[in-house]
């Protein structure tokens, strides 16, 4: 235990998360640039670390894995891995970024984390796909243990007596209990971003490993979830796989002597930060270049990260099907789909793209005219234009197959210019707070989701506007600082 972040128990808040709020690429001179990294968490997170400029905030040491080479670099530039400690600017933050080898990184990364446990929490296996854990698995758990201890050394580290850490997503399932190990005084929170498997697809995993999940996760002394469907799920999973004594009623869990509450805290945006960053000039120049594109028709939006439970090409079959089966739209509606690659690393994902660019180009072949491109997919990730795309939107699209909350679908009604349509998936944790204004959809049900959009496109301007209105406030009613604060909160 030191000193280093000379915080007092009360005062600081550790934060540990694999993604954080910066990342580092290499300009063509060789230098270092520092931007701000993107996902829901930081996000979610960035709001909170910026309050730590007024002194009435908490001091936040926020503790994040080294995701590239130049990351690497900048975190061994840095005195002790402390980016703050450098100069770089971490909006108010104190920021260690630890130099993970990368072979471990990776395996806990990639292999772990966004394959065995993204997949069955998203329930992504299939039987083509169906899961195959072998010697390989175990190496790579090996690797992914290795990734969880850095990050409870890091913590352990760096805490002040009693401080309060809140551990973030699947990445760091064990760390709660290895830091607990090393430092009992500590309050340890964690919180998962993700769904949470129902406990007999939870057990596609190998026993040892699904039971050392919840285990790490019962070393913290509360557990957050973005909606009470993942909190149930969980208890479920620690009832039927760990025996655990479940009290589903007051939401404790008692295994092996501690206990652990069970939170539900969902997350919305910050409508007023979200409003002024649209109102920039950036955004308008975007919105004028669409509009140049698309002229006055009638604008599907879907913004997501090229993620195989975002649903994407279910969502693209949903608007042929729409062009097939009502031909009076075609030439009056253009669908905007932008997918944003994310880790390439993992061939799941890279065939995914391939079909999702596969499938748009089916689409506009089959119905495009030398004066109507029915669909626009745009791959480079351009905030201001998302940005600008939400503005436009008549109809938002967010149909994923399973996901913790979604953002998307709260980010689009608060930044609608004419009132957007929502079209969402009953299986987003999103819709269990916006489900009475949106359309709801089956996301395996591409003739449902197709009757959705057309639904959407031909609802009143009116009956949309009171819609979206009621959408905007439900998503702007949780904010990230809030949602961190009832986090806190709940291990006072
Ligand atoms: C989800 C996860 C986050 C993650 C984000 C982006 O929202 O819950 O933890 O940061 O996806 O994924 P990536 O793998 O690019 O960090």
């Amino acid at each position: 235990m030191s000193d280093s972040a000379g915080g007092s128990a009360d005062r600081q808040v550790l934060v540990a998360s694999n993604r954080g709020p910066v990342s580092f690429s290499r300009a063509e001179d060789g230098a270092l640039s520092m931007r701000r990294g993107g996902g829901g968490l930081v996000s979610g997170l960035a709001g909170v670390a910026a309050k730590t400029e007024d002194d009435a905030g908490p001091e936040v040491v926020w503790v994040c894995a080294a995701l590239s080479d130049a990351d690497r670099e900048a975190a061994r530039r840095a005195p002790d891995g402390r980016l703050d400690k450098a100069g770089h600017d971490t909006g108010g933050a104190g920021v260690r970024m630890l130099d993970i080898p990368a072979p471990t990184f990776q395996r806990a990364y990639n292999a772990v984390a966004n394959s065995m446990l993204w997949f069955v929490h998203h329930l992504l296996y299939d039987t083509p796909n169906a899961p195959h854990f072998d010697a390989r698995s175990r190496r790579d758990w090996q690797s992914y243990e290795a990734y969880n201890a850095a990050f409870a050394d890091a913590l352990a580290r760096d805490a002040a007596p009693g401080a309060r850490t809140a551990i973030q997503d699947y990445h760091l399932s064990l760390a709660p209990r290895m830091l607990r190990e090393r430092r009992p005084d500590l309050r340890i929170a964690h919180f998962s971003h993700t769904p949470w498997a129902p406990p007999e697809y939870y057990r596609l995993l190998p026993d040892d490993i699904g039971a050392q999940v919840l285990e790490g996760i019962l070393g913290a002394d509360h557990a957050g979830f973005l909606t009470e469907r993942w909190a149930d799920a969980f208890l479920d999973c620690c009832a039927a796989v760990l025996h655990a004594k479940v009290d589903r009623h007051a939401r404790t869990v008692t295994h092996k002597g501690h206990v652990t509450r069970v939170g539900v805290h969902g997350l919305g945006v910050d409508g007023e930060e979200l409003r002024a960053r649209a109102a920039e000039p950036d955004v308008a120049a975007r919105a004028r270049a669409l509009r140049e594109q698309v002229g006055d028709r009638r604008l599907i939006v879907r913004i997501d990260r090229t993620e195989l439970s975002k649903n994407i090409v279910r969502g693209l079959a949903a608007y042929r099907e729409l062009l097939t089966k009502y031909p009076e739209w075609r030439g009056r509606v253009v669908h905007l789909a932008f997918a944003y690659p994310s880790r390439h690393d993992l061939p799941e994902y890279r065939e995914y793209t391939a079909a999702v660019r596969r499938m748009a180009a089916e689409i506009v072949d089959e119905f495009g005219t030398p004066d109507w491109e029915p669909l626009i997919l745009q791959v480079n990730d351009d905030y201001p234009r998302s940005l600008a795309a939400y503005g436009m939107a008549d109809v938002l699209l967010v149909n994923p197959i399973r996901d913790g909350m979604n953002l998307v679908a709260k980010e689009g009604p608060v930044l609608s210019e004419r009132g957007c349509a929502l079209v969402l998936s009953r299986e987003a944790g999103a819709a269990a707070e916006l489900g009475e204004d949106a359309l709801m959809v089956n996301p395996y049900d591409v003739s449902q989701t197709a009757e959705a959009l057309r639904r959407a496109l031909l609802m009143p301007p009116a009956e949309r506007a009171e819609r979206c209105a009621r959408l905007a406030d439900a998503a702007t009613a949780l904010p990230p600082q809030r949602w961190f604060a009832d986090q806190l909160t709940a291990l006072d």
